[in-house]
């Protein structure tokens, strides 16, 4: 045994599919994943079926959340551009704004003219102080700059997959513009040519990219904020379906894998420190409460391990990692002092997490 101990993680991207679409997730069977993946704190997106655009939307989302989450959970607000007078309204109840510049699950594309309209509104509302998050691949990362450099609103783009879009984002860090970015788990250890195994397992969006892309991520990870899993479910039935729908699977899986990577020498425990804690708190603006330092995950370095689907506690129960061998095992779970994840077992109920 080589138990270390870990800040409990915050992971600021999944898709747990509450309300909508409870079959593919749920608050309960999300939290419970993300708990066992050493992840204490979860930012859960807004493209559920019918997308979280009005404050009554996101209150009964909030609500739903509130009696069923085990690990502590946060929401962001979504927007096509017909919803600005809600903003003003929403801005103390989101951690920020989504918005979907290229087509992905759930469909709520915006174009240039729009996302500048929807930048003016949410930097008024929000003094500039709520990030908005942006996916935005390849050539269309190109078009937010106009609006970034006018705006200065802090943005932040999410699971950047290839060289042209790190290159474009180290251009505006170094322009000075407030723009952060995150790197997804599949992106980082996943490439094009696992498709042929993964299969409808292995699609996503952004798509896994070329070897040459990938190591174009990790020879630049100083540049990247964040890591984010885009824990993504869908159900087999539909992943084995004609037309697959785009996600996958995360938050049980980004930390072995990150510990694994530290094993053989491509990572630091502190590396991931700053990529699942320090930055994700900070770009979001996570207050935690006094008794955080009782909100912890203890990882055994030495414990190897095959992962396996059966084994998993999302609700979909498959990962494209299925199969794959780790070093590094999420052991024990505190959550405000309480032991929330041991043996492999969860601990906890349903709502004994907090809404932040
Ligand atoms: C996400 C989903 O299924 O909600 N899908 C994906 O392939 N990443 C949406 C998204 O993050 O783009
Ligand atoms: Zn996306
Ligand atoms: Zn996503």
């Amino acid at each position: 045994m080589s138990i270390i101990k870990l800040p409990g993680l915050i992971d600021p991207h999944v898709h747990l599919r509450d309300p909508g679409q409870t079959e593919k997730e749920d608050f309960y069977t999300g939290s419970r994943a993300a708990i066992a993946g050493g992840f204490t704190t979860i930012l859960d997106m807004p493209n559920n079926k019918i997308p979280i655009t009005t404050l009554i939307l996101l209150k009964e989302k909030i609500k739903i959340a509130k009696q069923k989450t085990a690990c502590d959970i946060g929401f962001y607000f979504g927007s096509i551009g017909d919803n600005l007078e809600e903003f003003d309204k929403v801005k103390n109840l989101a951690y920020g704004l989504k918005l979907y510049l290229n087509q992905t699950t759930g469909g709520y594309i915006i174009n240039e003219k729009l996302l500048r309209k929807i930048y003016k509104e949410w930097n008024r509302a929000t003094r500039g102080k709520k990030p908005i998050l942006l996916h935005a691949e390849e050539d269309v990362l190109q078009s937010v700059e106009k609006t970034l450099k006018e705006t200065k609103h802090p943005t932040h783009i999410c699971h950047v997959s290839s060289k042209k879009e790190l290159t474009k984002i180290i251009q505006f860090k170094k322009e000075g513009l407030p723009i952060t970015c995150g790197v997804t788990p599949h992106h980082l250890f996943l490439t094009e040519d696992d498709l042929k195994k993964a299969g409808p397992y292995g699609l996503m969006k952004p798509s896994l990219k070329t070897k040459h892309d990938q190591e174009y991520l990790w020879k630049n990870l100083q540049f990247i904020d964040i890591v984010e899993s885009d824990h993504a479910p869908h159900t087999i039935d539909e992943k084995e379906s004609v037309k697959p729908p785009f996600g996958v699977t995360g938050l049980e899986t980004t930390l072995p894998l990150l510990l694994t990577a530290v094993a053989e020498k491509r990572l630091t425990i502190n590396d991931i420190i700053r990529l699942c804690y320090t930055n994700p708190a900070k770009i979001f603006n996570i207050k935690f409460d006094y008794s955080n330092n009782q909100t912890k995950v203890e990882v055994d370095l030495s414990r190897k391990y095959t992962i396996k689907n059966e084994n998993l506690f999302t609700k979909c129960k498959w990962s494209p990692f299925n199969g794959w061998k780790a070093k590094g095992k999420v052991d024990t779970v505190f959550i405000r002092g309480i032991k929330v994840f041991e043996n492999d077992r969860i601990l906890t109920n349903p709502g004994s997490g907090k809404i932040i």
